[in-house]
């Protein structure tokens, strides 16, 4: 809903330099603009900041029009939002009011939701609930242009019964090099707020560099308490922009399928993915998949490592489970260096319990929040040793590490299908073999082990698809229960390996055309090889190509780039899309 909204906003916006949005209804504003000539100067670690609180009953109607009118009258008004604590401008939140969903909020390490039981105007409100630490609460994210000026305003109130606390706005731009300083962080407003009434806290923004989200909080230590937010409202200078061509957003591809159909999302801005930000990338999620796996953030040096906070995925789950979204959780152990938490990258005598302590922390705060686990992942070598010499295999000396982590995620989350997930296991070759071996060691040993993730990264024409099939079966046959899912699926188009190597400079009709049969031969084949209870779904790693890990990459000497995924870099569906459709479709 907001998505659309965007869109039509920032239509209106480039054509008519400015824009007022209220109550859900765009409306040309007028055409002087009268900013702020205090907030104008002011530079981002400046903010100014006022609260007003209302004697409005909230469950009134005609506080709604009474409050809306006021703020509406006094942003006609020339006096700044410092002294008059009301913002000026034009109005660019879409949605902030929670009355036709709350698509752009998302919680914060707690759980935000539309509630119709509290609200400050019309009918609605955002519950944060769940809260267990101060930083704890909601975002708002949208595109702000670094360096305009902008007023924010919200309404709050605190939760029945509750003492009173103070709440705060900041504004967050997204995380810089520096780990060690915050200056992402800028306090736009804090006030005083109370159970009793609706208090308004606004103050003025100037973001410094690429904006991410506003952030809701109470800033006292161990404040923990549940609040409403209602009626924000952002307003500024906009500066017209050419909003790019509307996303296609396909036939829905989940809607074709009676399993998971998931994809992978970004949740930093490293290569403009960012599902939290990125309005383009929600709608076709919306439109198309039925469940998500973060493609990093949930990885193990993700998560602090003493109580397991992960705000991303948090937000992640949060914004899912509002959309009737499922999550993969990927992945509770994986080996590379660089996604390894401290105490595994030089590991000591605490490992083992460092080791559990991760795996069942990460499964219990996870727990009834997920729909499958890749409990580990990649255990197995490339080369003729079955096992990868990991650190958790060096450190357990053998594979008990994956037998126990089995068994404390079952443990922590009773529910949750668990698998083990690997890649080039599809080829029918020693590593088919090496994961018969170590599934059937799992089944022996009675490891609570639901189904085997095949990731799927494949080229053009290896593995062959009569190789695929097989693997499947191998593992199908190993216990009627045990379900088959594809995790990573991506077609690269180069095949670094071939002798002379396939390396392509673009993808245009014919290689588009190979690829869509190459993805619609595996989806078939899928459909055809696993029976529906057997079916544990198929995630894509990555919306569009140019997200795609594999969209500039090293491999086998070579430097390549590709175009591996079903939405190319404008966002239009490509004939892969339509390739995975068919497949579907015709196998319903
Ligand atoms: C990859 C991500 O796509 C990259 O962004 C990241 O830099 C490295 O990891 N197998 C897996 C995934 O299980 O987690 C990997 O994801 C791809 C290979």
């Amino acid at each position: 809903m907001s998505l659309l909204n965007y869109r039509a906003l920032a239509a209106a916006v480039s054509r008519y330099g400015c824009l007022a949005v209220l109550a859900g209804t765009l409306a040309a504003c007028e055409s002087t603009i009268d900013p702020d000539p205090s907030s104008s100067s002011s530079s981002s670690s400046s903010s100014s900041s006022s609260t007003s609180s209302s004697s409005s009953s909230s469950s009134s109607s005609s506080s709604s029009s009474s409050s809306s009118t006021s703020s509406t009258s006094s942003s006609s008004s020339s006096s700044s939002s410092s002294s008059s604590g009301v913002p000026q401008g034009d109005n660019l939140a879409v949605n902030g009011d929670a009355e036709s969903g709350i698509a752009n909020w998302a919680g914060r390490g707690a759980v935000a939701q539309r509630t119709e039981d509290e609200k400050y105007a019309g009918t609605a409100s955002v519950a944060v609930t769940g809260r267990t630490a101060s930083w704890q609460g909601a975002t708002y994210s949208l595109r702000l242009t670094p360096g305009n000026s902008y007023d924010v305003s919200v309404w709050v109130k605190l939760a029945e019964d509750a003492p009173t606390a103070t709440v705060k706005i900041t504004g967050k731009l997204v995380d810089d090099a520096d780990d060690t300083t915050y200056n992402e962080y800028t306090e736009i407003a804090s006030g005083t707020v109370t159970s009793s009434e609706w208090t308004q806290l606004s103050g003025t923004y100037v973001p410094a560099g690429q904006f991410e989200a506003f952030i809701f909080e109470t800033p006292d230590e161990f404040e923990t308490v549940s609040f409403y937010l209602d009626n924000l409202e952002i307003y500024g200078e906009v500066e017209p922009v050419e909003p790019g061509p509307d996303p296609e957003l396909g036939d829905g591809l989940a809607k074709a399928a009676e399993f998971p159909i998931g994809v992978a999302v970004a949740l930093d801005n490293s290569r403009n993915a960012n599902l939290l930000t990125n309005t383009d990338v929600q709608a076709i999620v919306l439109n198309n998949f039925s469940q998500l796996s973060a493609e990093n953030n949930m990885k193990m040096s993700y998560y602090n490592e003493t109580t397991f906070a992960n705000v991303e995925a948090e937000q992640m789950i949060s914004w899912a489970s509002q959309n009737n979204i499922g999550v993969h959780g990927h992945a509770l152990v994986w080996h590379p260096d660089y996604q390894l938490p401290s105490w595994a990258r030089t590991p000591d005598e605490n490992f083992r319990e460092r080791f559990e302590a991760h795996v069942r922390g990460v499964a219990r705060k996870h727990r009834g929040q997920l729909e499958s686990w890749d409990v580990v992942n990649e255990a197995l070598s490339d080369g003729g040793e079955p096992y990868r010499n990991s650190v958790f295999y060096s450190q357990y000396e053998g594979i008990d590490y994956i037998i126990n982590a089995f068994r404390w995620a079952r443990e922590e989350d009773p529910e949750v299908d668990l698998y083990y997930n690997d890649y080039n296991t599809e080829a029918n070759g020693p590593k088919t073999e090496a994961l018969v071996t170590l599934i059937t060691e799992l089944l022996n040993n009675d490891v609570p082990i639901n189904g085997v993730g095949f990731q799927m990264h494949v080229l053009p024409d290896w593995p062959s698809l009569a190789d695929i099939r097989a693997s499947w079966a191998a593992i199908l046959e190993l216990d009627p229960n045990l379900k088959i899912k594809i995790t990573e699926l991506d077609v690269r188009t180069n095949n670094a390996y071939s002798d002379p190597p396939l390396v392509n400079e673009s993808c245009e009709s014919s290689c588009l055309e190979q690829q869509k049969q190459r993805y619609k031969s595996i989806i078939a084949a899928y459909l055809e090889d696993v029976p529906p209870a057997r079916r544990g779904g198929i995630t894509v790693w990555g919306v569009a190509d140019n997200h795609s890990w594999y969209s500039n990459y090293e491999e086998n000497g070579l430097q390549l780039v590709d175009w591996p995924l079903l939405w190319n870099s404008s966002l239009q569906t490509k004939p892969a899309y339509d390739g995975f459709l068919e497949a579907l479709q015709e196998g319903l």
